[in-house]
């Protein structure tokens, strides 16, 4: 699919299709076009008016009419997205916006498409790169599972132009390295526990590396011996494949890095629960998507490669399945992460944490600016904020700020929560440091705290818990149902800020 964008207005414009987004205050009173649509009706011989009154459309934010405007004319389809009132313009809402354009020319079979939106706060490049984002994130579909023929016949759509933006070719670039990032993302999350093991996450990792000219560290079970990743590692004991941890750093190819950060995401390529084995109603069916944090990760490292920002930026995961057998780790066990802190484990489960302990004091050891860490952690952050909305614990208060930015500009929903040190009392052992699990009350607090405990030198250290967006049940906007690429897009803005 070609994407282009061009200063031609819809007046001059011929193709298969034409979708217009449109303002509530493009339609008055009694529901007649505003005086700027009147030339562009009579184009169309009225097909426009028609189309509205007929609908009853007023422009509100989500609704959508689609209608064939007959054979003679230079457009033979006819979209209009409602864009809701124009004060309250968004680039959201241009994204979901060219979600619904997206939707609709695909159900109208279009070949050709232009596009002409209102431009947000008068931003050319902003409006044409969201309407792109919305667009492409739309059209994804996973068929790689299918066997069928008919599953796989080409979108017929193969051009589509943004009108009246001028020229946005770098803005539309950009988009699509920043979509291709989340594509990755949501193809390792959707891919089944048996194909995206850690063996693929670290082929993915070195395919990033190769295609991109990534530095790509991978420490293999002896090497993570060596540093005393038992965290880790006894997370990784009772699967028969190999635990693999992966380091990508980008590096900007000329001049000094503006600043140093690490993103560090939970890897796990299915997570059974282990001896504390996830029971009916649990969820396990669904645990191959416990390495969304891990998939945000390695697609924000696709997307920054291209991108080439002024910051150094490493990426990191700690890859395995937590799994059962002979050799699993035990309730009770004993375990020594890589700074030397002992953890009692009393609950298999959680061993989201015990991977990222290691993770964490290795990003540690990195001298970076800033660490965060992106983890499908704990069913309580989803008890807490719903399947929407991630959780953002951070000791750093600028840090929580600029990932709330970030993710604010991307629609991706997040929502700050306590670091309450009075909960640690939760997760203290009586025979080692820590424990792995605290009470069921304020469950992903503690999982917070724990974490915490492993980060010592860095100046700021954010944890981003996604159990809820990364996977999402049902189809919504730009987003298919299942996995959804998120954090990906907030993690870009972040690094590019
Ligand atoms: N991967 C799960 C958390 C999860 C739950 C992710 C639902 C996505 C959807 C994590 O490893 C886990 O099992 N957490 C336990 C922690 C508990 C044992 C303290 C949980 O949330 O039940
Ligand atoms: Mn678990
Ligand atoms: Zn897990």
């Amino acid at each position: 699919m070609d994407f282009q964008s061009t200063a031609t207005s819809p007046l001059s414009w011929t193709g298969d299709g034409l979708a217009l987004g449109l303002l509530e205050t493009d339609i008055q009173e009694g529901g007649s076009l505003v005086e700027a649509y009147q030339e562009l009706d009579q184009l169309l011989e009225g097909a426009l008016q028609e189309a509205i009154a007929e609908a009853e459309f007023k422009g509100k934010k989500g609704s959508t009419v689609a209608l064939r405007v007959g054979g003679k004319g230079v457009i033979k389809k006819l979209i209009l997205v409602g864009l809701g009132e124009a004060e309250s313009l968004s680039l959201e809402h241009l994204r979901q916006g060219g979600a619904a354009i997206a939707k609709a020319a695909k159900t109208q079979k279009c070949k050709s498409l232009g596009i002409r939106v209102p431009s947000v706060r008068g931003d050319a490049s902003a409006t044409a790169q969201a309407l792109t984002e919305g667009f492409e994130l739309a059209l994804y579909k996973d068929i790689r599972f299918k066997s069928k023929d008919e599953d796989k016949t080409p979108e017929p759509l193969a051009q589509v132009t943004l009108l009246e933006l001028g020229d946005q070719s770098a803005a539309i670039a950009r988009a699509q390295q920043i979509v291709s990032g989340v594509v990755l993302a949501r193809q390792m999350v959707a891919a089944p526990p048996n194909d995206m093991d850690p063996i693929a996450m670290a082929q993915i990792a070195q395919d990033l590396a190769k295609d991109y000219g990534l530095k790509l560290e991978i420490l293999e079970k002896e090497a993570c011996e060596a540093r005393g990743m038992g965290a880790f590692l006894g997370v990784a004991q009772a699967s028969d494949l190999p635990p693999k941890f992966i380091h990508l750093t980008y590096t900007p190819k000329t001049g000094t890095a503006r600043k140093k950060l690490a993103i560090v995401g939970k890897g796990l390529t299915f997570d059974s629960g282990g001896l504390n084995l996830k029971g009916a109603g649990s969820g396990i069916e669904t645990m191959k998507m416990d390495m969304g944090g891990a998939a945000a990760t390695l697609g924000a490292a696709k997307a920054i490669a291209q991108l080439q920002p002024d910051v150094e930026v490493h990426f990191i995961s700690a890859v395995t399945e937590n799994m059962i057998s002979g050799r699993a780790m035990r309730p009770g066990d004993i375990l020594t992460a890589s700074n030397g802190k002992t953890i009692e484990i009393n609950n298999t489960d959680a061993e989201g944490r015990l991977t990222l302990a290691d993770a964490l004091v290795y990003a540690d050891q990195l001298g970076v600016d800033a660490i965060v860490d992106l983890a499908t952690l704990t069913g309580a952050c989803i008890v807490a904020l719903g399947n929407n909305i991630a959780g953002l614990w951070s000791t750093d208060d600028a840090l929580a700020e600029a990932l709330k930015a970030a993710a604010d500009s991307t629609g991706e929903k997040i929502w700050q929560m306590p670091m309450e040190e009075n909960y640690f009392d939760g997760i203290k052992s009586p025979i080692a440091d820590l424990k792995n699990t605290g009470p069921r009350a304020g469950g992903s607090i503690t999982a917070a705290l724990f974490l915490k405990e492993f980060v010592k030198d860095t100046a700021a250290w954010a944890h981003i818990d996604l159990a809820g967006p990364a996977w999402l049940d049902k189809e919504s906007g730009y987003n298919p149902a299942g996995a959804t690429g998120y954090g990906v897009r907030m993690l870009v803005n972040w690094v590019l800020a």
